[in-house]
């Protein structure tokens, strides 16, 4: 598709719900006691994945509207092995949060597989722990497809050798099944998401700085759960608005939970004009309003620290970058290589494409950016919806358009992310 430049980005927008929450309200509520009402669920491929991956296996879940879900909760222990693999789809965070809930189910195996992509990301940073636990898990070569064989688990202490909610997520699950306690320790925080979800629904978690340590669980309980806008896919708006001239633009409800809004403060040094408005609790977690203005950007540079707060949307603070007067680095990023697509790459190739100078380095990137608007050009996503959001975000900013190859898989996180792009070019006409 090509994006042409927008004029202006004006409006009150309220994008779908958090991505990374409604994985967890339909993975945790199908292990409850009790029915789980999700409310404000962010439907996605990613997401229907999950309620698809759960009704496998034996778990009744009632679609009452577009974005509520009744998860009818069959126990811990509740789960069935189902007659053929589950099927993961693109989704990261299914497969490896689902591999904590499937070892503890004892006596019964699961096969869990994956698109191309899903296929060739690490999955043996989930299999060992769970092994070390007690569950028998094949991985092939390290990568789905993975056999699980559900078993009595037993509690461990584990450091992540990477920062990785999903693989945090998937120890505590596993947790929940272990005889004694389940320690995970992070070498950086990362989304606590699993943490806030699993206290709410009656488990035992204990959260130390720098470690997360959750109790065997008799059952559980979540009731009603109300999903906060995914800051991720807030975050390509707020960069439009920010690099489009005479913008004003506001984001309602959004999850602004710290661990997940590492682009604002990135984007503030830049000299980017971010208000939040409203604060209030959504969903167990911290949220709010956004209200964003145009704004003249300056280099910044973005440590290991910083990394997992803002992880999904590093590919937008090069895009920043490439906005922004002077140079620009990314370091300990390594981990944008293991997603969808190699991000680093991805990214380097989309600013290169667009005419901005930008280099790979192992395990980040450097920008050389210019204060001016964009030329134009074309993004390839590459089967990356976050990469096609930004080919599309470089196009509202750009002087002469750009072409994305592949835009039709923001539909991964986010399938009416095109038409709202379209809704707010209407709105400034
Ligand atoms: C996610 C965690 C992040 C993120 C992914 C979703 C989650 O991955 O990139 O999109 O829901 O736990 P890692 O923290 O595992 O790197």
């Amino acid at each position: 598709m090509v994006v042409e430049p927008a004029t202006r980005i004006v409006g009150h927008v309220a994008v779908p719900g958090d991505k990374s929450i409604s994985h967890r309200a339909v993975l945790i509520g199908a292990i409850c006691d009790t029915e789980t009402r999700v409310t404000g669920f962010g439907r996605s491929q990613d997401t229907e994945a999950t309620v698809d991956a759960v009704r496998a296996c034996g778990v009744e879940v009632v679609e009452e509207g577009h974005d509520t879900l009744l998860v009818l909760g069959q126990g811990l222990r509740g789960l069935r092995s189902p007659a053929g693999p589950v099927d993961c789809a693109n989704a990261g965070t299914l497969a490896r949060l689902f591999a904590g809930i499937l070892a503890g189910q004892d006596g019964q195996a699961f096969e869990l597989r994956g698109d191309e992509s899903l296929s060739a990301r690490p999955m043996g940073r989930v299999a060992e722990p769970l092994r070390e636990m007690g569950a028998r898990v094949e991985t092939t070569d390290g990568h789905l497809p993975l056999l699980i064989h559900g078993a009595p688990l037993r509690g461990i202490e584990y450091a992540l050798p990477v920062a990785s909610a999903q693989v945090k997520s998937c120890i505590l699950l596993a947790g929940l099944y272990a005889s004694g306690e389940t320690t995970v320790v992070e070498p950086q925080p990362t989304r606590d998401h699993t943490e806030r979800m699993l206290a709410a629904a009656g488990a035992r978690v204990v959260v130390q700085p720098g470690a997360v340590a959750v109790a065997p669980a008799g059952r559980l309980d979540l009731g009603e759960l109300a999903v906060p806008a995914d800051f991720s896919s807030a975050a390509p708006f707020v960069l439009a608005a920010t690099l489009v001239p005479g913008s004003e633009l506001h984001l309602h409800g959004v999850n602004l939970n710290p661990r997940r809004t590492g682009l604002l403060p990135i984007l503030e040094r830049m000299g980017a004009r971010i208000t939040v408005y409203n604060r209030r609790e959504i969903g167990g977690e911290p949220g709010g309003d956004l209200e964003i203005r145009s704004a003249s950007l300056v280099a910044t540079s973005v440590g290991p620290r910083e990394v997992p707060l803002a992880i999904d949307e590093l590919p937008l603070y090069a895009l920043a970058a490439a906005c922004a007067r002077g140079e620009s680095r990314l370091r300990g990023a390594g981990e944008l290589r293991a997603k969808e697509s190699d991000r680093i790459e991805a990214t380097v190739d989309a600013l290169r494409a667009l005419g901005v100078r930008a280099r790979a380095t192992a395990d980040g990137l450097v920008v050389n950016g210019v204060p001016a608007r964009l030329r134009g050009g074309h993004v390839d996503s590459r089967g990356d919806h976050r990469i096609a959001m930004l080919g599309v975000v470089a196009g509202l900013a750009s002087g002469e358009g750009v072409r994305v190859e592949g835009a039709d898989c923001v539909a991964v996180s986010f399938p009416g992310f095109h038409d709202l792009v379209a809704a707010l070019r209407r709105e400034a006409a």
